[in-house]
């Protein structure tokens, strides 16, 4: 028996299973093959190569200038790293919203070329008909409401969405008419945390919360912002679990103290 098969893969169905059993869910980003290793490692049930990656990897503004081709690249990547974790992959802007055909022609290429195992599309009514086509064809759709940046020059700003009631009422029909469409999860980004406990509990299928309180039925961070990478972005939801930003950087002008002094490499360290 290889090690491999020893390993208890997460599915879309251990996740429905655990929002049933009341088991919070835990998902992080990941970009490279190196960082999906450490965090699969560290035991995270889902791994998702968001499109975070146009800011984070890219240092875009936004996250609508990465490609399709570039998203598959990065999720080759993460899937090589990791054993146990569902890996979910953002299908990026345009490459689902005008038709279904297109969405569905996009789904397929970043499961056959990309190898998640799950896509990852921003909308609700707009986009019910890419939904449709592509949970149709075998591949598990998980949504994303609330703030959905791709959609910030609509927006203006990333502030907290659905605080008034239409916007709100709005959000909760759309959540309902993601589980209807065969939705396996949702993301639900920044939103007043007594609308996620909301729709938590009006569907049945697990919500996963970034910056919309405690009562989803699990969790997202960009994994750049918890290791506090990412000096700049301080939103409120956001817990850091290290200073990896101070830590790299006292790292690196330390070895170039060590090289300009000539301390490094010393005799033990050469050949
Ligand atoms: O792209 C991303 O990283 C995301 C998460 C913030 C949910 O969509």
């Amino acid at each position: 028996m290889s090690v491999h098969s020893e390993i208890k893969k997460i599915t879309t169905e251990t996740l429905r299973k655990m929002k049933f059993d009341k088991e919070k869910i835990t998902m992080l980003t990941a970009y490279d093959f190196t960082t999906a290793k450490m965090v699969d490692a560290g035991g995270v049930d889902s791994i998702l190569i968001g499109d975070s990656a146009a800011n984070v990897m890219a240092g875009f503004e936004t996250t609508l200038p990465i490609t399709l081709d570039q998203m598959i690249y990065h999720t080759q990547c993460v899937v090589r790293g990791v054993e146990r974790a569902l890996i979910v992959a953002d299908l990026p802007f345009g490459t689902y919203q005008s038709n279904s055909e297109k969405a569905l022609e996009s789904a397929v290429r970043m499961m056959k070329e990309g190898g998640a195992h799950a896509v990852k599309i921003e909308g609700g009514i707009e986009i019910e008909d890419s939904i449709r086509k592509i949970v149709n064809a075998g591949i598990p759709v998980m949504g994303h409401l609330g703030l959905t940046p791709q959609s910030i020059y609509k927006f203006g700003t990333y502030k907290v969405r659905a605080k008034e009631d239409a916007e709100a009422e709005k959000l909760l029909s759309d959540a309902k008419l993601l589980e209807e469409l065969g939705c396996f999860a949702l993301v639900l980004e920044k939103i007043p945390a007594n609308l996620a406990k909301k729709v938590s509990e009006s569907i049945s299928i697990p919500t996963i919360g970034i910056g919309a309180g405690p009562d989803c039925d699990g969790q997202v961070l960009v994994y750049h912002d918890m290791v506090g990478m990412n000096q700049g972005f301080s939103p409120k939801f956001l817990r850091r679990y290290l200073d990896l930003y101070t830590e790299i950087t006292g790292a690196v002008s330390q070895y170039v103290k060590d090289v300009k002094t000539a301390d490094f490499p010393n005799k033990t360290e050469s050949y």
